[in-house]
């Protein structure tokens, strides 16, 4: 992965495009990623330098809110906008607590979903290539039914990707298509890059991604909690990433200062 221009090896994979995917492993340390998407990496640390740090807490987030709901009796996790493999996985954080779940992930990168697929058994967790615009297409896909039993509660992961989905492609209207095939006791778990938390940054942020493989639309609160329309949030409601139940047992950031977290977040229950 040195400095010289890398040729795209199959459609889908071109390493000279900032990947959203791999800019996030940037950001937490990993290794997955290319010139390309460290350059615009960096020009977003040197626009919001909380970046890294937010990407951690947002993984912190994950692991607190999967291990709640694993404890709570839930058995079966959709994770749409999956990511590339990093510390706590659900599927391991699942399992940690329940000894067995069920796991689906999906991503829209190729790349993603073959190293998804490297980690998992391909029984009762596997890897689905889907596009979170097309929700009735990953609900219908043969493996999701196979192994989600949408007859019981579910909980669908939408961590860190509403906010590559723009509002003319009608967010509230996928996250309600998700909404009506998971059964009552459900949980929707989301979150969302807050224009709260650094507004001067959202337009520079903006234009790097524009650039990136997918084009980036922080919300508001108001924006945010909209997308929890038909779900009960549970309490402390829709908070900063550092603020949804800390745990004694994780590394949490950002306390003296949640709202430099640049992400809300939260956990809402289908009644
Ligand atoms: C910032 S990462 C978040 C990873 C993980 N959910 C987390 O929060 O740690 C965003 C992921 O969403 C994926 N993604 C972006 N647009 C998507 C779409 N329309 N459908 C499905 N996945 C998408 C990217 O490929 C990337 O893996």
């Amino acid at each position: 992965m040195g400095g010289r221009r890398l040729e795209p090896e199959s459609a889908g994979f071109d390493p000279n495009t900032p990947n959203v995917a791999r800019m996030y492993d940037y950001y937490l340390g990993g290794k997955d990623h290319f010139p390309a998407d460290r350059e615009a990496a960096e020009k977003i640390l040197a626009l919001v330098p909380e970046a890294r740090v937010a990407a951690r807490a947002n993984r912190a987030f994950l692991g607190r809110a999967v291990r709640h709901l694993a404890q709570s009796g839930i058995r079966q996790f959709l994770d749409i906008g999956t990511g590339l493999p990093s510390q706590g996985a659900v599927h391991e954080v699942a399992d940690s607590v329940l000894g067995t779940s069920r796991v689906i992930y999906v991503d829209i990168d190729p790349v993603v979903m073959v190293h998804a697929r490297a980690m998992l058994d391909g029984r009762d967790k596997v890897a689905v290539q889907g596009d979170v615009r097309k929700p009735q297409q990953i609900l219908d896909h043969p493996e999701v039914r196979r192994v989600i039993d949408f007859r019981e509660p579910v909980a669908v992961l939408l961590l860190a990707v509403m906010h590559f989905v723009q509002d003319s492609e009608n967010p509230r209207e996928i996250i309600a298509t998700l909404r009506e095939a998971m059964a009552p006791g459900s949980y929707l778990v989301l979150s969302h890059a807050a224009s709260d938390s650094r507004p001067d940054a959202v337009e520079g942020g903006t234009e790097v991604y524009k650039k990136s493989t997918s084009q980036v639309a922080p919300r508001d609160r108001a924006g945010i909690e909209a997308l929890f329309e038909g779900f009960e949030l549970l309490e402390p409601g829709l908070v900063w990433l550092p603020q949804w139940r800390p745990d004694d047992g994780d590394t949490i950031d950002f306390l003296d200062d949640p709202t430099a977290s640049l992400g809300l977040c939260g956990v809402g229950r289908k009644n």
